[in-house]
């Protein structure tokens, strides 16, 4: 398989991708819906292998994503087996609806942003090239995170660099925002906050990395939209179908590893009962324990691999 390019020569190599064909059980003529079509690299092997008659839905928040593969993938659209939707996932069980595609035999989600979109310096995502501070997904929605900045008070942007970053100085970034505001470019942000922590000495990553994650997530309220679309991938899939989930941060893979130990418990203790509890039937089976990992090859060969963490799970 090609690795998908754009016309400016930027790439994104899909993540994990033989675990995800193997986690999924694609099979020839099933039904799966890619929640995350970036530049459609997973969904090109999920058609490849389930050909010749498989169908894939794949959903993007952003309009470009769904441009540039309807355009790769031209006559996969026109042969009936690749549905485009320009949608945030969290719509996906009305737009599985919709289009009458339900029940699925596998649902992928590959979290986060893709490489088309981090090297495209005016959407704003990265702190190494500048552009506007935008970071939306979906450009026509909400407001960029420059906006968002200058909507917030000293506390709530403390309060968001800290809980979606982790960043331990956070208070001392946002009072340098709040003091410069308006922050409208990307590099106003990274010297901003490389002045606030005090520059990179032994540092293995830029200091800005954890503030441009966590206005990211905020931007896009990605843990939100997370949250939302795990139940409904269960009223999705038909029994014995899979769910496969990368996530590329702590935050996210909680929610997911959460989430799936719920939905597998065929216990569930209540304090409030002599009994200490009751059995419940499992909606789902936990197929990976821990998550999985990319490979060392991949790792060296894909940067972006080495935050990975692929957990998949399967319908009863
Ligand atoms: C890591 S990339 C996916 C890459 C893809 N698997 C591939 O192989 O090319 C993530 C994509 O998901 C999209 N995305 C992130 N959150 C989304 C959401 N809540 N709804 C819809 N799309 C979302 C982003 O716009 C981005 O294009």
């Amino acid at each position: 398989m090609e690795t998908p390019a754009d016309p400016q020569g930027a790439t994104h190599i899909p993540v994990m991708l033989a675990e995800c064909i193997e986690g999924l059980a694609v099979r020839p003529g099933g039904r799966y819906i890619d929640g995350t079509l970036g530049g459609g690299g997973h969904t090109e092997a999920i058609l490849a292998h389930s050909a010749p008659n498989g169908q894939v839905m794949g959903l993007d928040a952003d309009p470009a994503a769904i441009r540039r593969v309807g355009q790769r993938l031209a006559d996969d659209v026109a042969q009936g087996r690749l549905h485009l939707v320009h949608t945030a996932f969290e719509q996906m069980a009305q737009i599985a609806a919709e289009h009458n595609f339900v029940p699925v035999d596998g649902i992928l989600l590959d979290l986060g942003l893709s490489s088309f979109q981090l090297e495209t310096p005016e959407r704003g995502f990265s702190f190494a090239q500048d552009g506007l501070l935008d970071m939306r997904f979906d450009p026509t929605s909400r407001e960029s995170a420059s906006q968002l900045l200058d909507r917030l008070d000293e506390k709530e942007i403390a309060d968001l660099i800290y809980g979606y970053g982790e960043e331990r100085m956070s208070r001392r970034i946002a009072r340098q925002i709040v003091e410069q505001r308006p922050i409208r470019t990307t590099s106003q942000l990274a010297a901003l906050v490389e002045r606030a922590v005090g520059g990179r000495k032994g540092q293995r990553i830029h200091p800005a990395t954890r503030t441009f994650q966590a206005l990211r997530i905020a931007v896009n309220d990605e843990l939100g939209q997370l949250k939302r679309v795990l139940g409904q991938t269960l009223e999705l899939l038909r029994p014995g179908g899979r769910l496969a989930v990368i996530s590329f941060h702590s935050l996210e893979d909680r929610i997911v590893k959460v989430w799936m130990r719920e939905e597998s418990r065929a216990y569930v203790p209540d304090p409030t009962s002599i009994y200490g509890g009751r059995t419940v039937e499992p909606r789902l089976g936990l197929l990976t324990k821990g998550p999985l990992v990319a490979s060392d090859a991949e790792r060296e060969q894909n940067p972006r691999s080495r935050s990975a963490k692929l957990r998949i799970a399967e319908k009863k």
